[in-house]
């Protein structure tokens, strides 16, 4: 399939799209309390979407049976929710969420301290983070597709991570996932153009130990293969002319002056 390059009505409807998923993320992540089951937060999560007129688009997408994704400390991604899985302090939560508004996804990710937390395991939410905002660096028109990777990658290097391989950030617009993909790790090819309109879900994956992955039983949730702990980090994005838009992040990140939007739509 073509990348595609969406028109203005398009990038309206992923904006608001971008927007409440931005919304669900900050206010689901505000309400995980030790003690409460991965289900559990399934179950607000899916409110919440449903509660802004949106469709969560993980929810049976090739069977998988939730709508939000909880992957706990040594889960990659992926994690199934379960009434049999609570979380507790000093665990970290990934929670991977996907919403539809008027047919266009918006779909990101982001990890969560359980109260107090290790050192070990705050820098490795921290700095996923920071990986993702390296790539953003060439996120712009002109640049080419694997410079983003090429960043991600260097930058969780640097501090001797693991960046998980076995699993790639991708297009989205009027389907979850378009192409091209989008790997958090380097290429010896180029990759495509960047080009204005076109949108990116860019997730990296990042490893306390190693890149190396396995599969649990039910065949989805994806964990570490040194059983250590994992991150993940993800935003819809927009490619503009200058600084790309960030479709889905949160106003606390704003605030926080983790991202700051700006200057060209
Ligand atoms: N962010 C993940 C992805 O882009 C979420 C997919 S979970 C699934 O692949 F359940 F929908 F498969
Ligand atoms: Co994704």
């Amino acid at each position: 399939m073509p990348v595609t390059i969406k028109s203005a009505r398009e990038i309206e409807r992923m904006r608001t799209a971008g927007k409440i998923l931005g919304r669900v993320h900050q206010d689901l992540g505000k309400a995980l309390k030790p003690g409460m089951t991965t289900l559990e937060i399934d179950r607000i999560g899916e409110e919440m979407i449903r509660s802004y007129g949106c469709i969560p688009s993980f929810k049976n997408y090739q069977g998988y049976p939730a709508s939000v994704c909880v992957s706990v400390n040594d889960e990659v991604v992926h994690g199934i929710p379960s009434e049999r899985r609570r979380i507790k302090e000093g665990d970290i939560v990934s929670l991977d969420i996907g919403v539809i508004y008027k047919g266009y996804h918006s779909d990101a990710a982001r990890t969560h301290g359980i109260g107090e937390i290790s050192k070990n395991a705050g820098n490795l939410i921290r700095r996923t983070r920071e990986s993702f905002f390296s790539g953003m660096r060439y996120a712009a028109a002109g640049r080419y597709l694997h410079q983003i990777s090429a960043a991600v990658y260097d930058y969780a290097k640097s501090f001797g991570y693991g960046v998980v391989r076995d699993l790639v950030g991708h297009g989205i617009g009027s389907h979850l996932h378009e192409d091209p993909e989008v790997p958090n790790f380097r290429k010896f090819t180029r990759g495509i153009r960047l080009r204005p309109g076109m949108t990116l879900a860019v997730e990296p994956m990042i490893n306390e130990g190693t890149y190396r992955v396995g599969w649990k039983k039910n065949g989805w949730t994806v964990v570490t293969a040194d059983r250590r702990l994992s991150a993940h980090y993800e935003n819809t994005v927009l490619i503009t002319k200058g600084k790309p838009e960030i479709l889905s992040i949160t106003e606390d990140e704003v605030a926080a002056g983790i991202w700051t939007p700006g200057g060209n739509a």
